[in-house]
């Protein structure tokens, strides 16, 4: 079995032009709950175990500040940092105590597209509670937009250690465990983030949290459906901001013996862009959405 130096995706640190709006949309709507507040950043956490999985940076655009990895041992900073700087990246920050309430060792680099990665090891986790149906477990994936899918995803290869799922005409998906893909790398004219999905305990619970959602005046940007690669359910919104943000569900487990499949084989038959034929096409505004945020400067 593959042993991966990274392993989870832990949070996204997002730039908000509307802090006190973004929170109270992430705590009464989409189910976050505030984890503490340190430096004018505030920390929302799952109902899993992770310190936060969101935090909120107030910022003149929206924007994503960063990704969080969490590393299997202190011994994987050293390797990390040095494949990453060959492959392209810039050390931000060395290893080091992390100051900031999650706590643990921290290292920060800039990838090649852009955006900030960190890396955690020891950090603060929750006491295990009961999952909440209709509450976002954990981050499931980030998908990031860039100008050269093969290239990014050849930095969490090499890089991070990831390897690669699936590769469909538009999309690479990278995993880090049994989860299918904990980053997704779209085509795109631009770098940034194209969204962020959260896990729900079960497709039951996708569909509960899509209720909430419109109840509280936010439609189904796209979904629901049942994506291919990775066969997850799944429910599109934009928040308040214009972060496209994705319940989803059931992602597939895979192991080494998974065979990658690439862009013949992920195609869907015409009018479909999910397994059930229940998504209709995206609209324009959507796809918009997920090409306006970018990385923070
Ligand atoms: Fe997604």
């Amino acid at each position: 079995m593959t042993r991966f130096p990274v392993t989870a995706l832990r949070s996204v640190d997002l730039g908000t032009p509307d802090l006190a709006r973004s929170e109270a949309f992430y705590c009464e709507t989409w189910g976050l709950e505030r984890a503490g507040t340190a430096d004018g950043v505030v920390y929302l956490r799952a109902s899993g175990s992770d310190h936060h999985v969101v935090a909120l940076h107030h910022s003149e655009c929206t924007e994503l500040k960063a990704v969080t990895f969490r590393l299997a041992g202190s011994d994987d900073f050293d390797a990390i940092s040095r494949n990453a700087v060959r492959e392209g990246a810039v050390l931000l920050c060395a290893p080091g105590p992390n100051k900031a309430p999650d706590g643990g060792m921290v290292m920060s680099l800039r990838g090649p597209e852009g955006g900030v990665l960190r890396f955690v090891h020891g950090d603060v986790r929750h006491a295990p509670r009961p999952l909440r149906p209709e509450w976002p477990e954990r981050l499931a994936h980030v998908n990031l937009n860039s100008t050269d899918v093969d290239r990014s995803a050849a930095f969490y290869e090499r890089a991070l250690g990831f390897r690669l799922t699936d590769r469909s005409a538009a999309m690479a998906f990278v995993r880090c465990n049994s989860d299918h893909h904990a980053v997704v790398i779209a085509d795109a004219k631009l770098n940034g983030l194209n969204h962020v999905a959260f896990l729900m305990p079960s497709w039951e619970g996708v569909m509960r949290g899509a209720g909430r959602m419109i109840d509280a005046g936010y439609p189904i940007a796209w979904g629901v459906g049942r994506h291919g690669p990775g066969d997850n359910v799944f429910a599109y919104f934009i928040d308040p901001v214009g972060t496209v943000i994705e319940y989803t569900a059931e992602v597939l487990q895979v192991d080494d013996s998974y065979v990658v499949r690439g862009p013949d084989h992920w195609v869907w038959p015409p009018g479909r862009t999910d397994q059930w034929g229940i998504a209709p096409p995206k609209a324009d505004h959507v796809k918009a959405a997920q090409l306006a945020v970018r990385y923070a400067a």
